[in-house]
C-alpha cells in the first residue's frame, strides 16, 4: 500500500509549526502505525533530511507515550494505541493526517512529541499512601471485596497516554485523574489520605491548565484501556465529601 502523510513539523517549543507533505510506498498491512513512521524517517535519513520526531517504548500498548492524533481521531480509527494501530485499518492511497495532542496542558516539544509531565505532577499531587513497610503481609491479611478489588485493578490500568484529553473538547484530564483517584479509593490502603489526596490532584489538575468536564464522554470514547466515564462521577463525590469535611 502507498500512503500521503500530512504531517505536523515542528522544530521545537519555541517555534512554530505546520504541515508537510509525505510519500511512503510499500506498506502491509500488517505493519503498526509505528512502523509506517520508521519506513518514511529511514526514507528522510538517508535524504539528509530531519526525521519526524514521535515518542514511543514499549510498542506494546502498556507505556502510553506514542499518542498522536491521526486524521482527526486520538491513535487513530481504532480504540488502541497507536503502536497498536496497523496499516490494515487504512485503504491504500488514503492521506493521514498526523498531528500531536492538541492541549495548552501537553505542550509541543518537537514535530509530534509532547511534554506530558503535568500527568506526573498530578500524581505527585496525590502523594503517598498509608501502607505499613517491612515484611509483605499475608495476602488474606486485610480483605478487598471482588467487586471493589475488579474496579481498583480496572482503573490501575490507565497507562497516562493523554488520548482522553486529547478527545477532549475542554481538553480536560478528569478521566485520567479520576481513573488514579478511583483506582486507589477502592482499597483500604487508600483510605487514610483519600479526602486530601482527591482535593490536592484536582488544584493539581486545575493548575496545569486541563479544562473542566462537562460530561461529553469524547474521553471513555478514545481510551485504549477502556476506563469508564463513571470514574469521573466517583471523582467528583470523593470532591464532594472532601470539601463537606474540611476543616474550617
Ligand atoms: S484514562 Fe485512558 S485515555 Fe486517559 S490517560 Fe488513561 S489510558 Fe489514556
Ligand atoms: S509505545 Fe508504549 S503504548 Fe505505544
Amino acid at each position: 500500500m502507498r500512503f500521503s502523510l500530512k504531517i505536523w513539523r515542528q522544530p521545537s517549543a519555541e517555534t512554530k509549526g505546520s504541515f508537510a507533505m509525505y510519500q511512503v510506498d510499500d506498506i502491509t498491512g500488517d505493519m503498526s502505525f509505528l512502523e509506517m513512521l520508521d519506513v518514511l524517517n529511514e526514507g528522510l535519513i538517508a535524504r539528509g533530511e530531519d526525521p519526524v520526531a514521535f515518542d514511543s517504548d514499549c510498542r506494546e500498548g502498556i507505556c502510553g507515550a506514542c499518542g498522536m492524533m491521526i486524521s482527526g481521531q486520538a491513535h487513530g480509527p481504532e480504540v488502541t494505541t497507536t503502536c497498536q494501530l496497523h496499516m490494515r485499518s487504512f485503504t491504500d492511497g488514503d492521506t493521514i493526517v498526523i498531528e500531536p495532542w492538541r492541549a495548552n496542558a501537553f505542550p509541543v516539544l518537537k514535530d509530534l512529541v509532547v511534554d506530558r509531565s503535568a500527568f506526573d505532577r498530578i500524581i505527585q499531587a496525590g502523594g503517598y499512601i498509608t501502607v505499613n513497610t517491612g515484611a509483605a503481609p499475608e495476602a488474606h491479611s486485610v480483605p478487598v471485596p471482588k467487586p471493589n478489588a475488579d474496579r481498583a485493578f480496572d482503573a490501575a490500568t490507565c497507562i497516562g497516554c493523554g488520548a482522553c484529553v486529547a478527545a477532549c473538547p475542554n481538553a480536560s484530564g478528569m478521566l485520567f485523574m479520576a481513573a488514579k483517584v478511583t483506582h486507589l479509593g477502592e482499597l483500604p490502603q487508600g483510605q487514610p489520605e483519600r479526602a486530601s489526596r482527591v482535593v490536592k490532584m484536582v488544584n493539581q489538575h486545575d493548575h496545569e491548565g486541563f479544562g473542566g468536564c462537562t460530561n461529553i464522554g469524547e474521553c471513555a470514547g478514545a481510551c485504549p484501556k477502556e476506563i469508564p466515564l463513571d470514574v469521573i462521577s466517583q471523582l467528583n463525590n470523593d470532591m464532594r465529601h472532601a470539601m463537606r469535611h474540611q476543616p474550617s
